[in-house]
Parts: C-alpha cells; structure tokens; sequence
C-alpha cells in the first residue's frame, strides 16, 4: 500500500496521519480498548525468556522484528510468484484477490492489507466488494502484504493484459526504479537521493513518477509509522535509517499525480469511541482483534458478519472509529504502473 502526500507535509512530523486524519491508536494498545489480549506483550518483546535451557535465546530471536520481517518476506516472495502464475485477463478481480490471500494463510502468514488490484489509472487501493464483477485487463497493478506477528512485507508488481508496448515500458520503469533505489538504499544514502534515483529511471523512458505518492517505513502494526521513501528528488538530505521501509515507484504517461477517486472500502481503525448499536461495538471488537491497526476491507467484514456488519462499517465510520481510504486515481486518467518491495536495514 502507498502513501498520498497531502500538501507540503513530509510525512515527518505528522508521524500518526494517515490521508488527512490522525491515528489515535496506538497500534500497541488495541488490545487494552477491547478488553482482550490480541498482541501478548510478553511475545512481542524480545526480551530473552528464561527457557530452563541454553537455546533460550534462539526463543527471543524467533520473536524479534527482523525474524518475524523475513519469514513475512519469503512467504510474500512465494505468493507473488504463485499470483504471477495464475492471473490471466478476464479473471475476476474478486477470484485473484482471494486466491492471493488464501495462499498468504495456507504459507503460514497473515494479509497484512487487503489485496489491492488496480487497472489502468487507478494507481491504487482498489481492491473488490464482495459482490465485485470487475475482471482484470489492461495494466493491473498487484500490491499485497504478509505480515507476521504485524511485521509486513509490503509488495507489488504490474501485469501487462492487453500485450501492449506502452504498458511494457510502464512497468519496465518502474522496476528499473525499484532496483536502482535498492541498490543505494542504505544509512550511506538520504531518502532525497533514494528519490532522485527513482525520477532518473523513470524519466529515462520518458514517463513520470508520481510525484505525491511514496513508500513508507513500517512498524508493528503501522503500515506508515512516519518516514516517506520519495519518488522524487524532494531534496531530503535526512539519512536513511534502521528500519523496515517499503519502496514503491509509480510510473506514468499522464500528469504525474493522484487525487481522490471513488471510496474503497478499504478500513483502517483510527478511534476508540464506543458505539451506539451492539452490531458495531462487536464488529469494532473483531476488527481491533483481528487487524489490530492494519487496513481491512468491506469485503473480509462481509463474509464475517453478512449484511449486517456492513451497516456496522457504516455506522462506526460515521461514528469517527474508521478511516475509510479512497481510490486514488491519475489527474489525467493517465495509465500506472508499480513496483515495490520492502527492506530491512540493520
Ligand atoms: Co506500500
């Protein structure tokens, strides 16, 4: 998933935004609003456990962020592989979404976000309804994530459907970019350079980078826990740092920038507020349970709770407990495509 940038913010000090509004929640005290225990912090720590054995370290490394981040990233490795080897045009969008989340819990992890499959201009968070007819075609970007214990791996690739030269270069751009911004993406480097890298590539085939959509660091739980990795060169001279950190170019043949389009029906909790109906205090339980702070979709509440947990979604958006994403669509319905992976720098 990507970031929109939001007037001249840098993402810095706005640690907790995400679009226009705040995140209330920290992500570690979920647990406390439903009463129950959804992250055991005595696992989430890596304090060493005394085990009654010598291997009781082996216990705290199997716990730690970059372990969780790496089995994350292998199972993310072998669900893009499986992904590139089913989806074909005319597929349902729902089918693909469905088979590629499957196949995350069947390897052992969990989606980090609902599967976002996006055509032509419509750069991101599009991801299907549950009554979705919407099939694939033209250039469909994937962009899905594992997580382990809420540690992410972010990723995404773009599929020509249409056997298009235009649509071959897109993506050839944006995956020339991704592994330009790789290799220089170290402490050595300022993400301003990491941005610069990204616009040279891009521009090299005569497309645009979107300008106002970037990568993102991540942490536990947070998808956007408040560094920005550009796609230009924003003359951030700030190094890069220890962290998780997901990288994501966008290449276009139109303007080069996103706005708001239709609403998603992709979720993320911001507030705790407790809610009128019953309906949606035990939905909000459920989400808070199980996404904790990471997006969800109406999709995965409506197979849960049918219709009913849709007026809920309704009713805990109105009631402020839900950031609903839009769409974000090419100014000038321009065609995108998208590359991105995530990293771990120790
Ligand atoms: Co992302």
């Amino acid at each position: 998933m990507t970031e929109k940038q939001y007037g001249g913010q840098t993402g810095r000090e706005g640690k907790t935004a995400v679009g226009n509004k705040k995140i209330a929640v920290e992500p570690k005290k979920v647990s406390l609003i439903t009463k129950k225990k959804i992250v055991n912090e005595s696992e989430q720590d890596s304090v060493p456990k005394a085990s009654g054995r010598v291997g009781g370290e082996m216990i705290s490394e199997k716990k730690s962020p970059k372990f969780s981040f790496e089995k994350a990233n292998q199972i993310a490795h072998e669900v893009k592989i499986f992904a590139k080897s089913f989806i074909k045009k005319g597929m349902p969008l729902l089918e693909i979404a469905e088979k590629i989340e499957d196949k995350i819990f069947e390897l052992g992890g969990k989606p980090a976000f609902p599967t976002n499959l996006s055509i032509n201009e419509i750069a991101a968070h599009y991801t299907p309804s549950y009554d979705d007819k919407t099939l694939a075609e033209g250039l469909l970007k994937v962009d899905f994530g594992v997580q382990i214990d809420g540690w992410t791996s972010d990723n995404a690739f773009s599929l020509d459907l249409e056997n298009s030269v235009e649509n071959k270069k897109l993506i050839e751009a944006a995956e020339k970019a991704l592994e330009n911004a790789t290799k220089i993406f170290n402490k050595e480097h300022s993400f301003g350079e990491v941005g610069k890298t990204i616009q040279e590539a891009i521009s090299s085939y005569k497309f645009q980078p979107i300008l106002n959509l970037s990568g993102h660091s991540i942490t536990q739980y947070d998808l956007h826990s408040g560094f920005n990795v550009p796609n230009f060169n924003n003359n951030d001279n700030e190094k890069i740092k220890k962290g998780l950190f997901a990288i994501e170019p966008f290449s276009t043949n139109g303007a080069g920038k996103v706005q708001d389009g239709n609403s998603s029906g992709i979720y993320q909790f911001v507030f705790p507020k407790t809610p009128r109906s019953q309906t949606a205090r035990e939905v909000l339980e459920y989400i808070a349970e199980t996404f904790n702070t990471l997006p969800f979709c109406q999709r995965w509440i409506y197979k849960k709770f049918q219709a009913r947990g849709l007026f809920a979604l309704r009713e805990l958006e109105n009631n402020g407990n839900l950031h609903h994403f839009a769409q974000l669509v090419e100014v000038s319905k321009g065609k995108v495509a998208q590359a991105e992976k995530t990293i771990f720098v120790d």
